[in-house]
């Protein structure tokens, strides 16, 4: 699963012209600025996630000074049926598949796709944001109905904040909120369990067993989500009206991330934290295959940096052995090693290096 071929019309800096994949793995290189993380954010748009940025506005996305503001993105899959898509962005989105409308949800089953920034290498260590986008990319993969209850649980996260701003009562959001927010954290807990399995595979990547949970926000004294998110907005109930914010809710929610017992923040060395953090994208991919029989196509930004080579290879080798297609970038002049194919790029314009 994956793509063939790709053409970005007047998209960021990207010339608009017809570039290759392998099925396998592809590297993208090239200077800061040369149009590596557009490349990867394209093809996160052909299917169906939008700009890599969540808040990223669609006005930013046409090419500078090109006189249009429409954009189109196309792509071809390289199964047996060599569909197309085609995504138009201008005042609104719409997405053809071989000329028939899809929604953006139909078109992520049909090219499940997985997308690793820079700023998620800081899931060990960095803000709980970048834990819970993980938990999310692959439950709205994998549940069909996930990504609009978490957007329905956000919107009443959102008015239940204006309530307490305002000194009202909370009791009726509390009430709408509760389905939302138990429905939620058991996804959660179900999704780390199915990532702390495929994790038992990374044993190359990893040197310890890494353990994974959830910790559920401002909460956790009782087992069932039901009875845990009322029992916990009970006693956190004066603490919101003085906060004037929820502070109980998977908005709020962790993941805890250990190994061999110990907290992988504390106990690991940044490279180290880095492999972890790359395990659990793999591991967050096997996972997706295994529920959907489908193997995602990976986009990995700035995947290397702060690896060294032994790091590098395992990381080679392991995405090899996930058998399915790879979209990196490095800004690194490393590439001699790679066992895929090289691209580069330059002011926009993608040329291959090597056909490997
Ligand atoms: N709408 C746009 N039109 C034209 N150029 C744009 C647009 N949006 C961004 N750019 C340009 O794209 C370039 C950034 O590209 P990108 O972030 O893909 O670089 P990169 O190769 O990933 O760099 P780095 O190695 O620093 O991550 C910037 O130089 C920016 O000026
Ligand atoms: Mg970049």
């Amino acid at each position: 699963m994956g793509y063939n071929r790709v053409r970005f019309n007047n998209f960021r800096n990207i010339e608009p012209r017809e570039i290759k994949w392998s099925p396998g793995l592809n590297l993208l290189t090239g200077p800061n600025g040369s149009g590596k993380t557009n490349i990867l954010e394209g093809i996160n748009i052909v299917s169906g996630w939008g700009p890599l940025e969540r808040g990223t506005r669609s006005s930013s996305l046409p090419t500078w000074n090109s006189g249009t503001s429409e954009i189109q993105l196309t792509g071809q899959l390289n199964d047996e049926n060599g569909e197309i898509i085609k995504v138009k962005i201008s005042s609104r989105y719409t997405i053809k598949i071989e000329e028939e409308t899809i929604t953006a949800t139909d078109l992520r089953w049909k090219i499940p796709v997985l997308s690793f920034l820079p700023n998620d290498m800081s899931i060990i260590e960095g803000s709980s944001v970048f834990r819970r986008r993980l938990m999310d990319m692959v439950l709205t993969l994998i549940v069909p109905v996930y990504a609009s209850r978490l957007h329905d649980y956000r919107r009443g996260i959102k008015q239940k904040t204006a309530i307490l701003r305002n000194g009202g009562r909370t009791d009726l959001i509390d009430r709408a909120l509760l389905p939302l927010a138990s429905w939620i954290w058991k996804m959660r807990e179900e999704v780390l369990v199915m990532i702390s399995e495929s994790m038992k595979d990374m044993s190359g990547l990893i040197a310890h067993p890494t353990e994974i949970s959830l910790l559920r926000g401002g909460s956790g004294s009782l087992p069932l989500p039901e009875e845990d998110f009322r029992y916990s907005l009970k006693i956190n109930k004066t603490r919101e009206e003085v906060l004037k914010v929820p502070v109980v809710g998977p908005h709020r929610d962790d993941m805890l991330i250990t190994t061999n017992g110990t907290p992988a923040a504390l106990s690991l060395s940044r490279g180290f934290r880095r492999r972890v953090a790359v395990a659990l994208i793999l591991a967050a991919a096997e996972g997706v295959k295994r529920k959907l029989g489908k193997n995602p196509v990976l986009l990995l930004d700035e995947i290397t940096a702060e690896l060294d080579s032994e790091g590098r290879n395992i990381l080679f080798c392991a995405l090899l052995e996930r058998k399915t297609q790879v979209f990196a970038s490095t800004a690194e002049p490393f590439t001699e090693s790679f066992p895929g194919r090289l691209y580069g790029v330059d002011s926009g314009r993608v040329d291959i290096i090597n056909e490997n």
